[in-house]
């Protein structure tokens, strides 16, 4: 079966009360572009609210600690994602890689969490521009791959989002061979790992994704959507976006 396309919004560090009307409206909106899923991840202190105010619709947590709960002062836990409504995490992003020093094995743990946990689990990799200009790219992210994808899943409940770091919040992106190249690499190594059931897994792409962009970078080889940053904060930038998913599926 074809895999549906994917559009995630990460908020990252925005959003306050007032932005739930802002995804209500993007909600709305992407009704009329029903081959496509879509989810919003906002900021935890929106999670519930959110969830609330769109039921039915997949809203998901940032991050989530590997734990299920415990002493871990300022962390949130997988199911309490899920109590408030959450049906997906991001585990393993750039920003937390980096600004928080997760390592692979942090980001395998968090996505055992957020499985355990019933979520949908969106897992990030993707390289600096230091090693994509030394031409290691797809050993760096395969690496990743490898280090932080868990052993045994529901393939429909994992997706990998390919993040080049050097493209995320920048207006920079990597040509589309480049794109397709690495997803092709990605798709490679889950099929070594985990055979026919690495067809079900969505791999998107993510860094500077916008409305006139995302038909091309959505069009790839192998690229079966997208995880927005700034461009899915409005439903003005996001819903061109979650158009042209729509249009590729037809
Ligand atoms: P931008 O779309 O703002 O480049 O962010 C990408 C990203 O990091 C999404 O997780």
């Amino acid at each position: 079966m074809a895999r549906r396309k994917y559009v995630v919004g990460n908020w990252k560090m925005n959003g306050l009360s007032a932005s739930i009307a802002e995804a209500q409206a993007i909600f709305a909106e992407a009704q009329s572009h029903a081959s496509v899923d879509v989810a919003i991840c906002p900021p935890f202190t929106l999670v519930g609210a959110l969830a609330a105010a769109v039921p039915g619709k997949a809203i998901g947590g940032q991050d989530c600690h590997s734990a299920a709960s415990g002493a871990f002062t300022g962390s949130v836990a997988a199911p309490m994602l899920a109590d408030v409504g959450a049906t997906v995490v991001i585990v393993g992003h750039s920003e937390r890689r980096e600004a928080f020093g997760e390592s692979d094995d942090d980001v395998r743990a968090k996505a055992e969490a957020g499985l355990a946990a019933g979520l949908s689990v969106i897992l990030c990799v993707g390289e600096p521009r230091a090693i994509r200009e030394s031409g290691g790219a797809i050993g760096h992210v395969l690496a990743q791959i490898a280090g932080s994808v868990p052993d045994a899943f529901d393939p429909q409940r994992l997706a990998i989002a390919y993040e080049p770091i050097w493209a995320i919040g920048t207006g920079l992106v990597p040509t589309l061979a480049d794109v397709a190249a690495m997803h092709g690499a990605i798709r490679g190594a889950l099929t070594a790992r985990f055979g026919g059931a690495a067809q079900d897994m969505r791999i998107l792409y993510g860094g500077s994704v916008n409305g006139d962009n995302a038909a091309e970078l959505l069009g790839a080889d192998d690229v079966d959507g997208a995880l927005v940053g700034g461009a899915s904060l409005t439903a003005a930038k996001f819903v061109p976006i979650i158009a042209a998913a729509d249009a590729l599926a037809g």
